[in-house]
């Protein structure tokens, strides 16, 4: 990808020599300085184990100021995605840059339905499974055996090779997320429908059982395709990062996205959802918050707040605040007014933002916080709201992947490290160590 050479070079200087390393400038957000030649030029290594001031690829996806609190995908604010454009569109658009005309938006559509049918004989993986499975570990296993099944696509040199198993992920990771829940219930797995929109497909999916027609109710249909289009894609996180590494190597895009799934299952990252949802049952009342809130402060506990803070968003997450307002809409449209969890959240809310620890440190309730509410007030059980994350997220992976293949200057991920081990030392034949 080509980079706008900044005029401004930045020296750095060793005691015993120096280079002039070249700045970066993007459409918006920080320059980055390009520090490729420092290990041929000054011997050295920047050391960042977290990435945190770290760009590890140019990208054309999604842009976020994490001080303003904005998001934007393909240039469009996320607000305006959320209100005006539903997930297959927002698909089309992270995948390709634009939005569709409506012709396109049609024949995509069409042809993304027609993706959602597994292979027959994935069914039998299932059953490979613990009946007690979480349906992340089903997810991340069957994503990955996809690739033992449509071996067209697999040629990932090939554009429409590339573009074939994109959409292939996007619509089929849907079908296993429902049949991972259906398995673990032990109902009937539901073949998906290709007339209905995405979201309405997903809870007909998880919800309907062969004899008992399931009415798809629209306002909850919406809030879970808004669920989606907030979560399908956040620039370069924690399990995108994973996508593009793995990615990196040449590995098969069932492969990578498999390994995305699995970075994004972490209590840290898109885990978050079930474990808030966990915290607010552990709490069990409101008495309960003075007595957590302390142990979440406490240094020395490793008790978290889950739900609050995040690496990027330091004022407010966009993305929480489109979802707060449908959490109030869903529960007044459920009449969930009175549900003892919710009010806890509710009240839990509003203790830590006015908690002088959280509000020194920027954390606030970032988009899992309400996405653990709205889902658990759809009747969608706790353990699939990280399985539903990943379902949206698949959009961002499967771009990100895309623009990194597309990239002629990417190379494999291949970081160094700061060894802190033993010196060289003799090796001891075990008879002769003591
Ligand atoms: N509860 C209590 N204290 C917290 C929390 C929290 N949720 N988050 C951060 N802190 C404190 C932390 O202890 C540290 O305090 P101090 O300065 O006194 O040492 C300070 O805030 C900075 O925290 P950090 O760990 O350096 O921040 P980070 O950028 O490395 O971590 C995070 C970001 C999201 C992992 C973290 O805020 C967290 O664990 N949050 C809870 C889990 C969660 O909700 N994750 C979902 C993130 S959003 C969706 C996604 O990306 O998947």
């Amino acid at each position: 990808m080509n980079h706008n050479t900044n005029k401004n070079t930045v020296t750095i200087e060793t005691n015993s020599s120096s280079m002039q390393a070249p700045s970066f400038q993007g459409t918006m957000g920080p320059d980055v300085i390009d520090l490729r030649s420092m290990p041929q030029n000054l011997g050295l290594y920047s050391f960042d184990p977290g990435l945190i001031g770290t760009a590890t690829c140019s990208s054309k996806i999604t842009f976020i100021d994490g001080e303003k609190g904005i998001l934007l995908h393909r240039g469009y604010p996320i607000e305006e995605l959320a209100t005006h454009a539903n997930f297959t569109e927002t698909a089309y658009l992270l995948l390709y840059g634009e939005l569709p005309t409506l012709e396109q938006y049609h024949v995509f559509k069409k042809d993304m339905n027609t993706h959602r049918l597994l292979n027959e004989q994935i069914r039998n993986f299932f059953n490979g499974f613990r009946r007690d499975a979480h349906p992340m570990a089903i997810l991340c296993g069957t994503v990955s055996a996809l690739s033992a099944f449509y071996h067209d696509g697999l040629n990932i040199s090939q554009p429409e090779d590339r573009d074939l198993s994109a959409r292939r992920l996007i619509a089929k990771t849907a079908t296993i997320a429902a049949w991972a829940y259906k398995y673990s219930i032990g109902e009937p797995f539901i073949y998906p429908d290709e007339e209905m929109s995405f979201s309405e497909n997903f809870l007909h999916m998880l919800f309907a059982r062969p004899g008992n027609h399931y009415k798809v109710n629209p306002v909850l249909a919406r809030a879970i395709d808004r669920i989606l289009v907030l979560h399908a894609d956040h620039e370069q996180n924690a399990s995108t990062t994973t996508v593009r590494l793995v990615g990196s190597t040449g590995s098969n895009p069932y492969a990578c996205i498999s390994a995305g799934i699995a970075a994004l299952w972490g209590p840290a990252h898109g885990g978050a959802n079930e474990a808030a949802l966990n915290m607010l049952k552990s709490i069990g009342t409101r008495d309960g918050i003075p007595a957590f809130l302390e142990k979440a402060k406490d240094r020395n506990s490793t008790v978290r707040l889950m739900g609050f803070g995040h690496r990027v968003y330091k004022n407010f997450d966009p993305r929480a605040k489109i979802l707060q307002e449908t959490c109030r809409e869903v529960i007044a449209e459920l009449g969930l007014e009175r549900d003892p969890l919710l009010d806890l959240a509710m009240e839990l809310e509003k203790v830590a933002t006015h908690d002088e620890y959280f509000i020194k440190r920027g954390l606030y309730p970032n988009v899992d916080f309400y996405s653990g509410l709205i889902l658990k007030a759809l009747g969608i059980p706790e353990n699939m709201f990280t399985v539903l994350f990943a379902v949206a997220r698949t959009v961002g992976w499967v771009s990100q992947w895309k623009e990194m293949i597309e990239d002629p200057t990417a190379r494999i991920v291949r970081p160094r490290q700061l060894y802190i081990g033993s010196n060289r030392r003799k090796f001891t034949p075990i008879h002769e160590r003591g």
